[in-house]
C-alpha cells in the first residue's frame, strides 16, 4: 500500500510496520508489562455508540476550542513523543510542519532529538513543552527557561513516570537511543532498507536538549537514573512558578489529583496513562474521563489522551467532556511510514473523520456535542 492510498490510522500503522525497523516500530506499538491497559484504551472507546440527530443544518462545521483561555482551530492535539528522529529521519521537525500547517498544537519532548530552538522554528502552528522533572533541577529550570524564550506557549508537565514501565517489546529488542549496533538490529536493519539508508545518512541521533555526552544506555535505564522519582506536589508547584506560564498536568487519572493538580495552579490536565506506556492494569484514559471531567467542573480544560485511532473517537472524548484530544501513535505511525508527509496524513484522517463523525451525528460546533449526542454504553 503507499500512502496515498492510506483510508485509517491502523492503514498507516501497517505501512510503518513495513518501512521502520522492528525495534523503532515496536518502540512507538508497544506498552508495558502484558499490553493490557494498552489495548483496553482503545477498546473503551468501541462501547460507545451516537445516537445521530437529524434537520440541522450541519453545512459548516465548527471545530474551534478553548484551551488556557485561548481559542484553537481544532481539538486535535499532537502529544510530545521521545526521539521521533529515530522514527523517521525528519523527526520532530515533519511533526511540526505538518501539525502547523492545521493548526495543530504540537509538543515537544524533553527526550526529543529535536532541540527546543529548532523545533520552535519549525512550522507555523502553537507549541506546548513537555517536562519531565530531572535530579538535577538547574537542567530541568534551564529548559524551561529556554522554552520561555523560545516562543512555547504552554508547559506540559508529565507525571505518570516517576520510573521507567516495563515495556517487554524494548528488552526483547534491545532498544535504545541511539540504538545499539549488535547482530540482531543489523539483521533486522538490513530487512528495512528504506529505513536503514535514511538513519546511515542522517545526523546521528542524540537526546537534543541534554548535553551531547549522554551515553547510549537502554532508554530505561537512562529514565531511571536521570528522572527523579521523589518529586511532588510542592516541587509541582514550585516548577509552575518557575515557568510563570500557561500549564497542564499530564498523567492523571483520578479525580482527587485532578482537583489537586487545579489548586496547585495547573490550568488544564491530561487525563492519561501515558498510552498503556506506564503502569499496566491501570484505568483506561478514556474510563477515567468522566470522573475527572465532574471533579474539574468549569475551572479547568480536560484534555484525553491514550488509545485515539479515528475521528469516532475524538467524538466520543469529546461528547464525554473532554475539551480537547490529544493523539500520540496515531501521527507516530504516519511519521514512521513516511516523514512529513505522512503525519500530514494521519492529521487529515482524523480532522476528516471527526468532521464527517459531527455532520452525522447532527453536531455543529463542539460545545453542542454533550448534549444532543446521547453515548450509550453497550
Ligand atoms: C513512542 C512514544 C514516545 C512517547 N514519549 C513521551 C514523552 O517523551 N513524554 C510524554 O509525556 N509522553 C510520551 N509518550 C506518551 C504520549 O505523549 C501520549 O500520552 C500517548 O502516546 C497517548 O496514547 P496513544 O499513543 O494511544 O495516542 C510517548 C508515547 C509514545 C507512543
Amino acid at each position: 500500500m503507499k500512502l496515498q492510498d492510506c483510508q485509517s490510522i491502523e492503514d498507516l500503522r501497517m505501512l510503518a510496520k513495513k518501512r521502520a525497523h522492528k525495534m523503532v516500530f515496536d518502540y512507538i506499538d508497544g506498552g508495558a508489562d502484558d499490553e493490557k491497559t494498552l489495548r483496553e484504551n482503545s477498546f473503551a472507546f468501541d462501547q460507545y455508540r451516537f445516537q445521530h440527530r437529524v434537520l440541522r443544518d450541519v453545512s459548516k462545521i465548527d471545530l474551534t476550542t478553548k484551551l488556557l483561555g485561548k481559542a484553537y482551530r481544532t481539538p486535535i492535539i499532537c502529544s510530545p513523543t521521545a526521539g521521533n528522529r529515530l522514527f523517521h529521519t525528519e523527526g520532530e521537525k515533519a511533526v511540526a510542519s505538518a501539525a502547523g500547517d492545521r493548526g495543530v498544537v504540537c509538543g515537544l519532548s524533553t527526550l526529543g532529538s529535536t532541540s527546543i530552538e529548532e523545533f520552535a522554528a519549525s512550522g507555523t502552528g502553537p507549541k506546548w513543552f513537555q517536562c519531565y522533572v530531572w535530579k538535577d533541577r538547574g537542567l530541568t529550570r534551564a529548559m524551561l527557561e529556554r522554552a520561555k524564550a523560545a516562543g512555547f506557549e504552554a508547559l506540559v508537565l508529565t507525571v505518570d513516570m516517576p520510573i521507567h514501565g516495563h515495556r517487554r517489546r524494548d528488552h526483547r529488542n534491545g532498544f535504545s537511543i541511539p540504538p545499539k549496533i549488535g547482530f540482531k538490529q543489523i539483521w533486522e536493519a538490513a530487512k528495512r532498507p528504506r529505513w536503514t539508508t535514511d538513519y546511515l545518512l542522517s545526523p546521528a541521533i542524540r537526546y537534543a536538549n541534554l548535553d551531547n555526552t549522554t551515553s547510549a544506555t537502554s532508554l530505561a535505564s537512562f529514565v531511571n537514573e536521570q528522572l527523579d522519582p521523589a518529586f511532588g506536589w510542592t516541587d509541582a508547584e514550585e516548577l509552575l512558578r518557575d515557568w510563570n506560564g500557561p500549564a497542564i498536568l499530564k498523567g492523571i487519572v483520578h479525580p482527587d489529583d485532578a482537583r489537586r493538580a487545579i489548586d496547585t495552579g495547573f490550568g488544564a490536565v491530561s487525563v492519561s496513562n501515558h498510552g498503556g506506556r506506564q503502569l499496566d492494569r491501570d484505568i483506561t484514559a478514556l474510563d477515567a474521563l468522566t470522573g475527572i471531567v465532574e471533579a474539574v467542573g468549569t475551572r479547568a480544560d480536560v484534555i484525553l489522551d491514550g488509545g485515539v485511532r479515528n475521528g469516532g473517537d475524538v467524538l466520543v472524548a469529546l461528547g464525554l467532556g473532554a475539551a480537547a484530544v490529544s493523539v500520540g501513535r496515531a501521527y507516530l505511525y504516519g511519521l514512521a511510514a513516511s516523514g512529513a508527509a505522512g503525519v500530514k496524513k494521519a492529521l487529515e484522517i482524523l480532522e476528516e473523520e471527526l468532521i464527517r463523525g459531527m455532520a452525522l451525528s447532527g453536531s455543529i460546533k463542539l460545545p453542542d456535542i454533550a448534549s444532543p449526542i446521547d453515548l450509550r454504553y453497550i
